[in-house]
């Protein structure tokens, strides 16, 4: 989106403020779905916990993808989005059987990571196909907070746990419609995933039943300029071929399921903040926004790095700045950038801010979560209004302090 735009829509609707490219994340769904255009049958799941504002679910309901959701929350908001059950697969970690199964009563797709809740939910709900979570033991993903298929990682059936495996489904007599991996986020080397792949054919062949391979998602997008990224045309060309191959041989067209997060909403997302003050100290020029963790917590829970520039000033002369927040802690955005010069009232705008940035907001200092607006049809629209005092207090329930505290009976 052009400079201009973004500044108009900042006055529009204040700041801070998420701003989401409609345009941009279409171009994103469309070059994936190309790259694997050699594939019968192909689905995308966007991955909900990456943006799951109701209008950027609808959006991806109209381009015709599916979503992968992980909390019975999520699946809620996708069917109030207007997705079909069978469009919703379900793939928790670490949550209850009773969970579970309000999600197996929705119809939606079932994906289960554990070999007790197999065995739990198979004895109980024989007839409810599901897939399962493979863990490849792969080390894949940009730092070990999201690499996830790896040896002790808490994602996954272990590949090494597959005989067992096998005679839960026998014992219960439950039928396995998918097999699922998902590996880690950040991932640039396609032969993770190439790789990975011949581990799923092969627990694939156990199974008589399937509908859909599932190869989670992890593509890395690029940060800065320069930067690479996935190279999903390659990927596309080659996990196809490897894919049609195995459906050859297991006798059916099997679907290829993704579900991306960060590939199809990360560069369409621009975070627009405002410069409350310039602060000059002996060591660094400090830029300070009216924003913190509390909005964008990626840089600071995983030395994520987004581009900052200043799109009040954007022909200025460059200097070095330290962006901060306002929050009642260490919460910088970014060290020693290059920025060009920024004056008290400028506007700051935060590159790949659509994927873990809205979603993983809270309102720690009490302060209000950001607005949304979507750009679509070259028109903004607001698509969650900024936060009131009302939405800091509703849930909150007072003690009667004024009444005389009694006192403690003997027991
Ligand atoms: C099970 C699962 N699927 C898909 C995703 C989306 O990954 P990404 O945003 O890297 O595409 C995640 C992200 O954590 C995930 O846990």
């Amino acid at each position: 989106m052009e400079n201009a735009q973004l500044l108009k829509i900042a006055n529009e609707f204040g700041s801070p403020l998420y701003v989401y490219d409609a345009d941009k994340i279409e171009s994103q769904y469309n070059r994936l779905t190309t790259a694997f255009k050699a594939v019968k049958k192909l689905k995308l799941n966007y991955a909900v916990k990456a943006l799951s504002n109701i209008s950027i679910l609808k959006l991806f309901k109209n381009l015709g993808a599916g979503i992968d959701t992980v909390s019975i929350q999520e699946v809620q908001l996708g069917l109030a989005a207007g997705f079909e059950p069978e469009q919703i697969i379900y793939t928790p970690n670490g949550v209850s059987l009773d969970e579970i199964e309000k999600a197996a009563k929705l119809g939606v797709k079932i994906n289960i990571d554990n070999l007790s809740i197999l065995e739990q939910f198979g004895t109980k709900h024989p007839n409810t196909p599901v897939c399962i979570r493979i863990n490849p033991h792969v080390m894949a993903g940009g730092n070990a907070n999201i690499s996830v298929g790896h040896i002790d990682s808490k994602f996954g059936i272990s590949i090494h746990q597959i005989p067992h495996l096998l005679r839960i489904v026998e014992n219960t007599k439950m039928s396995i419609n998918g097999i699922h991996m998902h590996t880690g986020s950040d991932i640039l080397d396609i032969d993770v995933f190439l790789y990975a792949s011949e581990i799923l054919f092969d627990t694939a062949k156990n199974f008589k039943n399937l509908e859909f391979i599932d190869f989670g998602s992890g593509f890395k997008v690029p940060y800065k300029s320069g930067d690479i990224e996935t190279n999903i045309e390659e990927l596309g060309e080659k996990l196809s071929s490897k894919f049609n191959a195995f459906c050859a041989t297991y006798g059916k067209d099997l679907t290829l399921a993704f579900e991306p997060g960060k590939f199809l909403v990360s560069e369409s997302g621009h975070f627009l903040t405002k410069v409350n003050a310039v602060k000059q100290t002996t060591s660094t020029v400090f830029a300070q926004v009216d924003s913190g963790f509390n909005h964008l917590i990626r840089p600071m829970f995983y030395g994520s790095h987004h581009e900052i520039d200043n799109i009040s000033n954007p022909s200025g002369r460059e200097r070095f700045y330290s962006v901060v927040g306002y929050i009642c802690e260490t919460d910088t955005f970014g060290n020693n950038r290059r920025i060009t010069e920024i004056n008290e009232g400028d506007i700051l705008r935060f590159k790949n801010a659509g994927a873990y940035c809205f979603s993983m907001a809270s309102n720690y200092n009490s302060r209000y979560r950001p607005a949304e607006v979507l750009w679509y049809n070259n028109k903004a629209h607001l698509i969650r209004k900024r936060e009131t005092f009302d939405d800091i207090i509703h849930n909150q329930v007072e003690v009667d302090f004024s009444k005389k505290k009694e006192k403690a009976s003997a027991v």
